[in-house]
């Protein structure tokens, strides 16, 4: 993606949905809801990059039971701003999670695809129990039936950006959650 000036990268940017204040209240009782539910067991915090690396940044400062940090990278193939539905592996975890409590955190669930397919292979490598957390929710735009332990936002259909999600490796810097506008 190219820029020719800055108010063009800037007037993308349509309004803000999430400010960064209401990201880390709602992350500090995500925080206290794992903090509960595990009660000073270890956990593995697994989040598939690169749209999850700020919420996983602020969520793993957030809880205080013992927990080790893990990644893994998936492509969602996506025409536009559209999924085509194809999920690939990319980088796979380095921890052995076999009778590790394992939460995946992710960064927003659109049709459920990329989740579905990184559940079906988590489960496969015999967790102790498998939590899932998510940034955003778009339960409008489900294809695939899933439910989440954990979602801290549900937004409407909107294509969103900031706080680790791109349009075209774009915006992930923003602090806050911002709708994309296409128009030129
Ligand atoms: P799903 O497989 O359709 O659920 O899509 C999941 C992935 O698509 C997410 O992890 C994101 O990388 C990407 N995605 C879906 N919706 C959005 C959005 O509104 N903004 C940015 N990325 C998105
Ligand atoms: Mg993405």
């Amino acid at each position: 993606m190219e820029f020719s000036t800055i108010s063009e990268y800037q007037s993308k940017i349509n309004r803000i949905i999430i400010t960064a204040d209401e990201i880390k209240q709602k992350i500090a009782e995500a925080g206290k809801f794992i903090d509960n539910i595990y009660d000073g067991k270890p956990i593995v915090l697994v989040s598939i990059l690169k749209g999850s690396f700020i919420f996983l940044a602020d969520l793993a400062r957030a809880v205080s039971v013992p927990c080790e940090i893990d990644f893994m990278e998936a492509k969602s193939y996506y025409e536009s701003t559209e999924s085509s539905g194809e999920v690939r592996i990319t980088k796979e975890l380095k921890r052995d999670i076999s009778g590790c409590h394992v939460i995946m955190v992710e960064d927003i669930i659109d049709t459920g695809r990329t989740l579905s397919h990184v559940l079906k292979l988590l489960k496969e490598k015999n967790p102790l129990s498998l939590h899932v957390i998510t940034l955003l929710d778009k339960p409008e735009r489900r294809v695939v039936p899933l439910t989440t332990d954990f979602s801290l936002f549900t937004i409407p259909d909107l294509f969103v950006i900031g706080y680790g999600l791109d349009y075209g490796e774009y915006y992930r810097n923003l602090p806050y959650i911002a709708e994309f506008s296409e128009k030129a």
